[in-house]
């Protein structure tokens, strides 16, 4: 029997973060994120202990995440699931468990993948865009810019040629030993918040990228700005401040100024930014001010729905299924794939 809104039970267990969500419809009723501490211990993640702790956390996040919903596991009507781009040890196991879910339970399973899931997430809020729109994607992995023309219809229009502006959050907190125990989860806030005491023209950093005509991003030469200044000195913490206020404006700047440029180019005045990094406090208000400035509509979604998370996975999931659409149960995970359908 199929109902308008399905009961969907979404996992997300692309990177570190196990992560399940159960929406009825666009309705989320639960979202669990159980963030991994092993990354601490090393500098960093290891895709082997991360794709071990989750096969040890999925049940137990599952099991939370229906209990919260108060839901049954008999009660799921459809299965959404994470299969790209992501750690293949990692992706594996949240696939391989919506695929016995979905064969044991006789119900449709939906890959989707993550980019989608970031690129959508504002359709969790009471505020969703209308189409089409220009999408920033800034997270852990990736920074790009989309025209999103319709669900299933994206078209990617620049991307970073080198480090992802959230990789470069983690490594400016490694440099500067912002977090002590090292977790890349904590990176970006902990500069977001040393920040907010710092003076943003402190520190002169370049703006890679800035005025070449493209809309490609470029963000390692501004962490070995970084990395360079920092060598040699010893910074006391109202120089960490204003070095962590300097750092996050220049990126600010090159999101913002490259986020413009592709609205304009496209003639669109709609704007996402979705993913890990929108979460920072000043991109919000350099985007939120930018926007009243040139009569833009914006969306970023709430803080949890801007980092990983299954919900967006969840509402990814519910659009396929309202297109009549599915995966087989021979779906392979994808270490890498670009989210460009020209629909
Ligand atoms: N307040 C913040 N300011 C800046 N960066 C932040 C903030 N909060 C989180 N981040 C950064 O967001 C990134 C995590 O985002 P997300 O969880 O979307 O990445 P990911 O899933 O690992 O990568 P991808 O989505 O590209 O596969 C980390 O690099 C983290 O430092
Ligand atoms: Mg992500």
């Amino acid at each position: 029997m199929k109902s308008d809104s399905p009961r969907i039970l979404a996992i997300e267990t692309s990177c570190d973060d196990t992560s399940v969500a159960c929406l009825e419809g666009m309705t989320v009723a639960s979202s669990v994120v159980s963030s991994q501490l092993d990354g601490a211990k090393f500098g960093g993640i290891v895709p082997e202990l991360a794709s071990r702790a989750h096969q040890a956390n999925i049940v137990h996040v599952v099991r939370r995440s229906l209990a919260e919903a108060s839901w049954e596991i008999s009660q799921v009507d459809v299965v959404g699931v994470t299969y790209a781009p992501g750690l293949l040890g990692s992706l594996f196991v949240g696939l391989n468990f919506a695929k016995g879910l979905a064969y044991g339970r006789g119900i449709p399973m939906i890959g989707v993948h993550h980019l989608e899931g970031h690129v959508l997430a504002p359709f969790l809020t009471d505020n969703p865009p209308t189409f089409p729109y220009i999408a920033l994607v800034v997270s852990g992995g990736h920074t790009q810019l989309l025209m999103v023309r319709a669900i299933g219809s994206y078209e990617l229009l620049g991307t970073t040629v080198d480090d992802a502006a959230g990789e470069c959050y983690d490594k400016v907190a490694r440099f500067l030993k912002l977090d002590p125990q090292g977790r890349s989860s904590m990176a970006g806030p902990m500069v977001d918040e040393r920040a907010s005491s710092g003076r943003a023209d402190a520190v002169d950093l370049p703006r890679p990228m800035l005025s070449s005509p493209e809309l490609n991003f470029s963000f390692s030469g501004l962490k070995t700005a970084v990395l360079n200044f920092i060598k040699g000195r010893s910074l006391n913490d109202l120089e960490v401040n204003d070095l962590c206020a300097s750092f996050q404006e220049a990126v600010t700047d090159v999101l913002l100024h490259k986020t413009m440029k592709a609205c304009q180019a496209f003639g669109v005045d709609r704007i996402v930014v979705t993913g890990g990094v929108a979460a920072n406090s000043r991109l919000r208000t350099a985007f939120a001010d930018a926007a009243s400035r040139h009569g833009l509509a914006l969306h970023i979604p709430p803080v949890a729905y801007c980092t990983d998370n299954a919900a967006m996975i969840g509402i990814t999931a519910f659009f396929h299924w309202q297109r009549g659409e599915q995966s087989g149960l021979d779906l392979v995970p994808r270490a890498t794939m670009v989210l460009d359908h020209k629909t």
